[in-house]
């Protein structure tokens, strides 16, 4: 998969492990920026990743920001984006499995590189289960969170 990855000054101590991460998973990083400890805002980055989403760039994105709260917020404000904090492993694939997560959000000054490896490996190794037979719950619940979007 393509995977979108933004930060802010907050998040960028964490962003090389990130791509290192997600890259030995066997994945495509696409690396947004920031590039620097220089304060910049977290929304224009949740927007440049939240923009490559929606035009299909990526399949998948991952926010850092310092506690990982103003991405996540920031993200779930643009259609098609489905956002969540998780640091822990079980929050990173159920989100995905359940709510059908798109785009995972993370505290650079919350956690640190060695939870982070294995949060992005429980992120990136999940898939939706909605579509399973007996899994249908998923798909309707996902269905009226999409209907609140409209
Ligand atoms: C930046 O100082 C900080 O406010 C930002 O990275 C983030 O934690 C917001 O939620």
């Amino acid at each position: 998969m393509k995977i979108a990855i933004a930060c802010d000054h907050g998040g960028y101590p964490l962003k090389q492990t990130l791509i290192d991460v997600v890259r030995a998973a066997g994945h495509e990083p696409i690396d947004l920026g920031t590039d620097s400890m220089e304060s910049v805002d977290y929304p224009d980055f949740a927007e440049k990743l939240g923009r490559v989403i929606q035009a299909g760039g990526a399949q998948r994105g991952i926010l850092l920001c310092g506690s990982g709260v103003g991405a996540n917020i920031a993200a779930n404000k643009m259609q098609g984006v489905y956002a969540g904090i998780c640091h822990d492993t079980y929050s990173a694939h159920q989100g995905v499995e359940h709510d059908d997560m798109n785009v995972l959000c993370l505290g650079a000054r919350i956690i640190g590189p060695e939870p982070v490896k294995e949060i992005v490996a429980a992120f990136l190794g999940a898939r939706f289960l909605g579509n399973d037979p007996g899994e249908e719950r998923h798909a309707r619940r996902v269905k009226k969170v999409r209907k609140l979007e409209s």
